[in-house]
């Protein structure tokens, strides 16, 4: 079977990691999962459960019987503010066309704990904490109209809209914008911008819940309206202060290692999207790796409300920590504690009370949690393969961070790999639960 020794050695090197009696208390460090109460053992079981979904096999519906379910994945786990494990398993560079052929073995990289993923939708959890730092700040308000930042967002029947709407989802809007945002009937940015405002709705607002990029896309249009300042700009602002520095957008969708090229290395490869979507999407080297995935992203420069950012693992962890710390990090305050409340707090109950949703984030969503799921565990799922669970009730967050589109997004759903984490770590936190089940 396959070993489980690197967690075994990091978990160790952990320890000497720790920092001393200065250290301050609401900043993560390493330590033994023993040293806040949990156990080791399915934390080691863990390691290689994870490296075993990289290999070929039935996955159920997960996958169509002859794929694995994603080529590797970077992962975090944390209890009270005390990293319990933190180890990658499989590769982030692997394949050389969309069928699966696998590169030379010189020319593929294995995945790392610092490798740098496309966190896609997770951007939204991002644009998330920077629309609350400005109702923070005053300069929004979360149930005032769009309309009263950006007038010209009344077309097409949206001048009812409000900031909450959007951030739960129940604007109305469709799934995403109608052309897309890369077809060839826009060329310019600007177009675009003003195609996302122009945009027709599919509901009324505030009715239905329907999970939609747009609404993101209009979240960024308003922060920037606000603050005069780009989005990447506003999302660096709080993430250099807390000290992340592998978290980014790539504006202008450079390619290759002229973009940051120490760190292209980490940077994990995604899908051969021309040959799964056709050559409608973005035209660029194939696979696509270090430009965003997203193609609605793509055109809008790289950088969206929606998706866009690049991160690590680590570096995302210090956001799941700030906001289990009510708000503040290393002694800075980065949100107030009743904006980080939104995050837990269901909107949805009368509107749709199969999906609860607090701003930005999901609750109780078993799909991305497995076990863990609960009014008070927050969570979100990326496209390429990446998950955030956050669960305030224990004190606990783990990250599952995987490239599950590459070669391509039609191999797998790796939604089996996001809850398999939460069950081994509700195991860890001594609790009797089920594996999730095959579909
Ligand atoms: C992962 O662990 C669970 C629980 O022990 C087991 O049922 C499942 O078969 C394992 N998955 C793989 C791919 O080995
Ligand atoms: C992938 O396989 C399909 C079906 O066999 C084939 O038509 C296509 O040319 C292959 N693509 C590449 C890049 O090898
Ligand atoms: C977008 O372009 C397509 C293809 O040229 C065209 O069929 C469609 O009508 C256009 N849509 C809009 C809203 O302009
Ligand atoms: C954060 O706020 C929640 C809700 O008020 C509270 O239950 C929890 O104890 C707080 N956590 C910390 C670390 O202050
Ligand atoms: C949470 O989700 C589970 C499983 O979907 C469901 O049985 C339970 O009723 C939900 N809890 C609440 C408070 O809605």
């Amino acid at each position: 079977m396959l070993s489980s020794l690197a967690v075994v050695s990091l978990v160790l090197s952990g320890v000497s990691a720790a920092g001393g009696p200065q250290h301050p208390p609401d900043v993560l460090r390493y330590g033994r999962p023993e040293s806040v109460g949990l156990s080791s053992e399915p934390l080691h079981e863990l390691v290689s459960n994870l490296s075993a979904y990289t290999h070929p096999d039935d996955y159920g519906d997960y996958t169509d019987g002859i794929h694995p379910i994603e080529p590797g994945s970077a992962n975090l786990i944390a209890h009270n503010s005390v990293i319990v494990s933190h180890f990658a398993v499989g590769d982030a560079v692997l394949y050389t066309d969309v069928n699966g052929t696998l590169l030379p073995p010189w020319k593929r990289r294995k995945a790392r704990r610092d490798s740098i993923y496309d966190m896609a939708s997770l951007t939204k959890m991002y644009t998330t904490m920077a629309t609350l730092q400005q109702i923070d700040a005053g300069l929004l308000e979360l149930d005032a109209p769009v309309i009263s930042y950006i007038p010209e967002f009344a077309a097409n029947g949206k001048q009812d809209i409000t900031i909450k709407m959007l951030m739960t989802h129940i604007s109305g809007f469709a799934p995403e914008p109608r052309p897309p945002l890369y077809a060839s009937n826009y060329t310019t940015i600007e177009q675009r911008v003003q195609a996302i405002i122009t945009q027709k709705i599919a509901n009324k607002p505030g009715t239905t819940y329907q999970y939609s990029d747009l609404n993101y896309m209009t979240l960024m249009l308003v922060l920037e309206k606000i603050t005069g300042k780009k989005l990447d700009q506003l999302i660096h602002i709080f993430t250099s202060s807390l000290g992340m520095r592998d978290t980014f957008f790539n504006r202008g969708n450079i390619e290759g290692p002229l973009f940051r090229p120490h760190t292209y290395h980490r940077v994990v490869a995604q899908e051969f999207q021309i040959d799964v979507q056709g050559p409608q999407v973005p035209r660029r080297p194939q696979p696509v790796r270090g430009t965003v995935h997203d193609e609605n992203a793509w055109a809008l420069d790289g950088v969206s409300g929606h998706a866009g950012l690049f991160s690590t693992v680590a570096d995302t962890a210090k956001m799941c920590q700030m906001l289990l710390n009510n708000g503040t990090y290393g002694g800075r305050r980065i949100l107030r504690p009743e904006s980080v409340d939104l995050i837990f707090t269901n909107f949805l109950s009368d509107i749709d009370p199969e999906n609860p949703r607090g701003v930005g984030f999901q609750l109780n969503h078993t799909a991305t949690a497995g076990p863990m799921a609960s009014m008070l565990t927050a969570s979100h799922t990326g496209f390429t393969g990446t998950s955030m669970v956050i669960d305030r009730a224990s004190g606990t967050f783990f990250l599952h961070f995987a490239n599950r589109v590459h070669p391509s997004r039609e191999w797998s759903d790796n939604g089996l790999t996001r809850q398999a984490l939460g069950y081994w770590v509700a195991r860890a936190l001594g609790r009797e639960v089920e594996f999730p089940a095959l579909e």
